[in-house]
């Protein structure tokens, strides 16, 4: 694991935008999130994913690695030219905080559906809905970013960029199946801070039981081999 610079100084004096700054530190970070390692056995082989506000596309590329198709979308794309001769790869360039929302019929994502949608360090809260409404049946969301209570730490710290307590919860409740979720101080990983963190799949409504709940879906593998459930009988 690399050393990344630590983010936990407060620096009140910076003229340096917020996101200008989080985002150049995010550029020097090429190690996909531990998160995003951790759930990515299961991102199904050829899925079509989508990697929100990609930055250098770290995550994208990840998943690249492992068979995924990947639409990296970003207002700066300078960082992801290189990805213009990988087939697996579609780079959108455009702003999503704009006033025509990316899923709209006007929208750069409009009648897309994906595998798998990951979010990693940006919230945008209107786009939440609309995130887990591209996700196909069967589809995962991993989405990992700062939460309240980073602000008494560190950057960011407008309430616009954090989110609230159990938001990601509230989210994907009744729409898609919790497999892990965890908020807290994260002193490890790319950059440390208080984060919330989600990993849920959209299999509620594929279930087939009776009670609705879908068969446990395992959290931790070795990512080489599916993960097959070792339950006690
Ligand atoms: C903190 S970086 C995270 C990058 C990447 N997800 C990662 O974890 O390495 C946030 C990213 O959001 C992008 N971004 C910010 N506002 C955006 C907007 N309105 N539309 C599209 N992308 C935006 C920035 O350009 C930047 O690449």
């Amino acid at each position: 694991m690399a050393n990344f610079p630590s983010d936990t100084s407060p620096n009140n004096n910076s003229i340096i935008p917020v996101s200008t700054e989080l985002c150049a530190k995010h550029m020097q970070i090429t190690i996909p999130s531990p998160w995003i390692q951790r759930f990515a056995h299961l991102v199904k082989r050829d899925a079509r994913v989508l990697d929100l506000a990609a930055g250098g596309g770290r995550h994208g590329r990840f998943l690249l690695s492992r068979s995924s198709h990947v639409t990296f979308i970003d207002k700066e794309v300078g960082a992801l030219e290189d990805l213009e001769k990988e087939p697996k790869a579609t780079v959108l360039r455009a702003d999503v905080e704009g006033k025509v929302s990316p899923f709209s019929d006007d929208g750069v994502l409009q009648n897309m559906q994906f595998d798998a949608v990951i979010v990693v360090n940006y919230l945008f809260r209107p786009l939440l809905n609309g995130l887990i409404e591209v996700i196909a049946p069967g589809g995962i969301l991993l989405y990992e970013t700062f939460a309240r209570g980073n602000e008494a730490f560190a950057r960011p710290r407008n309430p616009d960029h954090l989110l609230k307590n159990q938001e990601l919860l509230a989210t994907v409740a009744g729409r898609m199946q919790i497999v892990a979720y965890e908020h807290g101080v994260m002193q490890t990983g790319d950059i440390p801070g208080v984060k919330q963190r989600i990993c849920a799949t959209k299999d509620l409504v594929d279930s087939g039981s009776e009670n609705d709940i879908p068969p446990p879906i395992c959290s931790q593998s070795n990512n080489t081999e599916p993960c097959k459930p070792r339950l006690k009988a």
